[in-house]
C-alpha cells in the first residue's frame, strides 16, 4: 500500500479535513506515526469496531497495536490532556506499554497558557481568531522567547518546580494587572505532575534520534500533520491561523531529520471546504446549502464543538496547497455529504479587481471573488461503492474536474468515517 518509507499527510486546507482516518488507515502498513507539530488543538477521529477515539495529541495511528507513536519537538503537551488520552486508550483495551515516545525537547502547555488564551480572546476587539483556548499561541510564545518549560525538564523535579512556580509569579501578575482576573495556584498543578511525574517520565526519549535509526533500518513511518496548510504560522491566512507550521517543509525541522528523508507528501481535502474559527473563506456558503453540509457532515469542532463554517470545494486553495507542500496526489474525503444536493459548484479560481487569479493568495483572502463552476448535482447511495468504477458518472466527473483543475491525481476517495470506507483508484 505504501511504496515509499516515509509518507507525509497534510492537510490542504483549514483543518479538519479527515486526517485521522487517512493516518490510521496508512499506519496499518507502517511501523511508525510522527505527530510533528501543534499541540491539543487538534481532533483527529478515527472510527472502528464501532469504536471511536479523538486523538488530540498522540498520533492517530496507535489503535493499530504494532505501531510506534512518536510526538516530535514542534509538538507542544498539555500534560493532563496527555494522561486522559493515554486512559481512554487503555479504557479501549489498547495496550500502550512502549509504544508512545515524546521528545525530551517538546515544550508544556500549563494553566496559564489556558487561561491567557481564552482572555486574550474575550478582550480583543479587533481580530479575534476564535482559537481553541488550548493555550497554543500562549506556549508557543514562551518556547520562542526562551521561557519555556520543557517536558525533558521534568528529569530534575527540584529545578522544574522552581522554574514553574517563577513563571506562575510572573503570569499571574499578567492575569491579574491585564487581564483582571484572580490568580491560578500552582499548587493542584505541581501535584498532578508529582503524581504522575515517573509515568511521564517513561515516555521521554530523543525522538529525532529514534525517528532517524527507524528510517536507516527501513522502517515505514508516517508523519502527520496536524491543522491544515491554510493554518500555517507563515503561508496560512494570517493572523488567522495557529502559532505553529504545519507544512510538509516544516518536517525535518521540527522532527529532527534530514529534509530528504521525507520521500512523499499527499494531501487530504474534504470535497467541499470548512473552516473552524475566525478568518476569511472565499466559498463559504451562508445559506441552506451551507445550513445542510454542516448538519449532514456534522461538522462540529471535534476539539471545541464549535460549528464549523462550510462552503464549495475551492480549486485556487488546492493549487495553493500542493504548490507550498509539493504533494501530486490527493485523498478526497467525505464525498458522501455532497450527495442529494441539488446544486453543486467547486470553484476554479478567482477574480481580484477585474483580473483572474488562479491560485489562492493569503494576502488578498477577503477579497477574492471565486468563478464558480457548475456540475451535475449527484445522488448516490455510497454504501454500494466497492471500488472506484461503482461510482456513478456525476460522482465521476466532479472527482475528474478536481483532478483536472488542481493538475492532482486523486489517490484515493474516502467515504463517511469508517476506517475500511475508502476507495482507491490504483
Ligand atoms: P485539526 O488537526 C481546524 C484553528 C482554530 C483557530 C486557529 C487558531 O483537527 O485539523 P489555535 O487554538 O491553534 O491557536 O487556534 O486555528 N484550529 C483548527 N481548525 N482543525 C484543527 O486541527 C485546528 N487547530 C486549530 O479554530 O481558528
Ligand atoms: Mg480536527
Amino acid at each position: 500500500m505504501i511504496k515509499s518509507n516515509s509518507l507525509a499527510i497534510i492537510g490542504a486546507q483549514w483543518g479538519d479535513e479527515g486526517k485521522g482516518k487517512i493516518v490510521d488507515f496508512f499506519c496499518k502498513y507502517a511501523d511508525g506515526c510522527v505527530r510533528f507539530q501543534g499541540g491539543p488543538n487538534a481532533g483527529h477521529t478515527v472510527v472502528f469496531d464501532d469504536k471511536r477515539v479523538i486523538f488530540h495529541q498522540l498520533p492517530s495511528g496507535l489503535t493499530h497495536s504494532h505501531l510506534k507513536g512518536y510526538i516530535a519537538s514542534g509538538c507542544i503537551i498539555d500534560l493532563e490532556v496527555l494522561k486522559n488520552e493515554i486512559e481512554e486508550l487503555k479504557n479501549l483495551g489498547i495496550d500502550i506499554k512502549n509504544r508512545i515516545f515524546v521528545d525530551y525537547r517538546c515544550h508544556l502547555i500549563f494553566p496559564f497558557h489556558k487561561e491567557i488564551d481564552k482572555k486574550r480572546e474575550e478582550l480583543k476587539k479587533g481580530v479575534k481568531i476564535g482559537t481553541t483556548q488550548k493555550g497554543i499561541g500562549p506556549c508557543y510564545e514562551d518556547k520562542y522567547q526562551r521561557i519555556g518549560i520543557r517536558i525533558g525538564d521534568l528529569k530534575d523535579f527540584s529545578l522544574f518546580s522552581e522554574k514553574l512556580k517563577q513563571e506562575f509569579l510572573r503570569k499571574n501578575y499578567l492575569l491579574m494587572e491585564i487581564y483582571e482576573v484572580p490568580p491560578i495556584s500552582e499548587k493542584s498543578y505541581l501535584n498532578f505532575v508529582k503524581e504522575n511525574r515517573e509515568f511521564f517520565l517513561s515516555l521521554i526519549t530523543d525522538v529525532s534520534k529514534e525517528v532517524y535509526e527507524e528510517l536507516k533500518k527501513g522502517k515505514k513511518i508516517i508523519f502527520e500533520g496536524a491543522q491544515g496548510t491554510l493554518l500555517d504560522i507563515n503561508f496560512g491566512t494570517y493572523p488567522y491561523v495557529t502559532s505553529s507550521s504545519t507544512i510538509a517543509g516544516s518536517i525535518s525541522g521540527q522532527v529532527g531529520i534530514p529534509f530528504n528523508f521525507i520521500e512523499e507528501v499527499i494531501g487530504v481535502c474534504k470535497a467541499y471546504t470548512t473552516r473552524v474559527g475566525e478568518g476569511p473563506f472565499p466559498t463559504e456558503l451562508t445559506n441552506e446549502i451551507g445550513k445542510y453540509l454542516q448538519e449532514k457532515g456534522k461538522e462540529f469542532g471535534a476539539t471545541t464543538g464549535r460549528k464549523r463554517r462550510c462552503g464549495w470545494f475551492d480549486c485556487g486553495i488546492i493549487r495553493y496547497a500542493k504548490r507550498i507542500n509539493g504533494f501530486e496526489k490527493l485523498i478526497i474525503t467525505k464525498i458522501d455529504i455532497l450527495s442529494g444536493l441539488n446544486e453543486l459548484k467547486i470553484a476554479n479560481g478567482y477574480i481580484y479587481e477585474g483580473n483572474e487569479i488562479d491560485e489562492f493568495i493569503p494576502e488578498l483572502a477577503y477579497h477574492l471573488e471565486p468563478k464558480y463552476l457548475e456540475l451535475k448535482p449527484f445522488n448516490q447511495d455510497f454504501n454500494k461503492v466497492k471500488s472506484y468504477k461503482d461510482f456513478d458518472e456525476e460522482v465521476l466527473e466532479f472527482l475528474n474536474t478536481i483532478e483536472r483543475l488542481t493538475g492532482c491525481e486523486i489517490w484515493a476517495v474516502s467515504i463517511g468515517e469508517k476506517r475500511e470506507d475508502i476507495i482507491f483508484k490504483y
